[in-house]
């Protein structure tokens, strides 16, 4: 893909969309890869590509802070995981990953890309397994990276996914990632033999991050295991590291499982110290509670008490027809929409959190510093046929189009709907007409 120089690219303006904040439908004009102008008001259209949105709500991009692309893709080669269990999942993955070659990795991760890019996501964070000691995927992504560029913002976390210090050279693996050029420092410390290895393996992670100028985002407590209790060292070394807003734990559910006591001293120890946290709602769905009878875990982190004690909680895609989860297809609101469900997220004042997860918060602990839709912001946005947030969570549509620095960059078209009633062919929006 090449891009043209952004001198001879048509101004483009959208009609008749909708912003979150505001009540009025707007006009925005977009020149030179920039927002130029948002206005109530009518614009002049003048040798611009127009197109009308109808009342569509209109959204920044939205953003995948967590996904696995060197996996995407695998499931079922060379043997599918039949029990669906993580267990069976890190068996399988091990079976696949000697067929790794760059061109697997790139032509898996790219399909995965252009997935994303028609659902609106044009911010992914990516983890990459470098267990591997040919670092064979990390290279590719790296260079997948760069050539991703003009679309979308790729970020990749060097992630030690069979423990750093239960694999031959994990250590020096972990640091060789980093020194490639990863955006951040992974770790895995649940999964490490000891509970003194997992300290290790959490301490490693800042020290690599302090001395290369990195951010953190380690796996922490994916696991129904209530003495799993990493997270706090993570929120202890944030601080010591003076790492605040750099650091995310990503998966956490051991917190679901924590007594209420020892939660509440945690969830303040991470709001002081800004660590971030992502929640998996897709696979840790389907992964936890796996050693349950019944009644049976729901493997989430605590979404709402994070919130409400003021942490930032984004939702990440985690896996996409991968050997933990056969699902999936890029679509983040999806991923919000099953947050919404497992998260008990559904009352009118929560929703717009359930937005935010797959927006603003990613962005957040993505360290996107232009994000947003407004004059004089880069120009990519992602327009919906539906009027709110709401009735996309409801309906799960694609975005109709996807802008990226001014130029669009995904297109779908909306489907008909129509139902033959009485000898009548009335169509069918899923729509409500008198919304309060
Ligand atoms: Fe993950």
């Amino acid at each position: 893909m090449t891009r043209e120089s952004m001198d001879t690219v048509t101004p483009i303006v959208i009609r008749n969309a909708r912003l979150l904040e505001r009540e009025r439908p707007v006009n925005i004009r977009i020149e030179g890869g920039i927002i130029t102008r948002i206005s109530e008001e009518p614009l002049t259209a003048e040798g611009a590509e127009v197109y009308d949105a109808d009342g569509g709500l209109a959204s920044p991009p939205l953003v995948d802070p967590h996904i696995h692309l060197d996996a995407v893709l695998t499931e079922g080669f060379p043997q599918a995981n039949m029990t669906g269990t993580l267990i069976e999942g890190i068996q399988r993955w091990s079976e696949r990953k000697p067929y790794l070659t760059p061109d697997d990795v790139a032509g898996r991760a790219e399909e995965a890309l252009r997935w994303h890019m028609v659902h609106g996501v044009l911010a992914i964070r990516t983890h990459v397994d470098v267990s591997d000691p040919s670092l064979t995927a990390l290279k590719t992504l790296l260079t997948l990276r760069e050539r991703m560029k003009p679309w979308l913002t790729l970020q990749i976390v060097a992630f030690p996914q069979d423990g750093i210090f239960c694999t031959p050279r994990g250590p020096e693996l972990l640091e060789e990632a980093v020194r490639l050029g990863a955006d951040a420092v992974g770790g895995i410390p649940h999964y490490e033999w000891t509970r003194e290895d997992g300290l290790r393996d959490v301490e490693l992670a800042f020290d690599l991050a302090r001395r290369y100028q990195r951010a953190v985002d380690i796996h922490c407590d994916e696991t129904d295991d209530d003495h799993s209790r990493f997270l706090e060292t993570v929120a202890n070394c944030t601080r010591l590291y003076h790492l605040q807003g750099r650091v995310t734990a990503s998966h956490t559910t051991a917190m679901g499982s924590y007594n209420d006591a020892y939660a509440f001293k945690l969830l303040r120890l991470l709001a002081r110290a800004q660590v971030h946290i992502v929640a998996n709602p897709l696979d840790n769905i389907v992964l936890q509670g796996r050693f349950d009878t019944y009644p049976k875990r729901r493997g989430m982190t605590r979404v709402k008490e994070l919130i409400e004690a003021g942490v930032t909680v984004a939702a990440g895609h985690d896996s996409i027809m991968d050997p933990w989860y056969p699902l999936g297809s890029g679509n983040q609101v999806f991923v919000a929409s099953m947050l919404a469900h497992v998260g008990h997220l559904t009352g009118r004042a929560q929703l717009p959190w359930v937005w935010r997860s797959i927006t603003e918060a990613g962005a957040t602990v993505m360290e996107l510093p232009k994000y947003g839709i407004r004059e004089g912001a880069p120009a990519s946005l992602v327009v919906f046929c539906e009027p709110t947030i709401v009735d996309v969570l409801r309906l799960m549509s694609r975005p109709r189009w996807v802008f990226s620095h001014g130029r669009l960059l995904a297109e779908t078209v909306p489907a008909v709907s129509t139902v033959l009633w009485e000898d009548e062919r009335l169509p069918v929006t899923f729509l409500r007409k008198d919304a309060p």
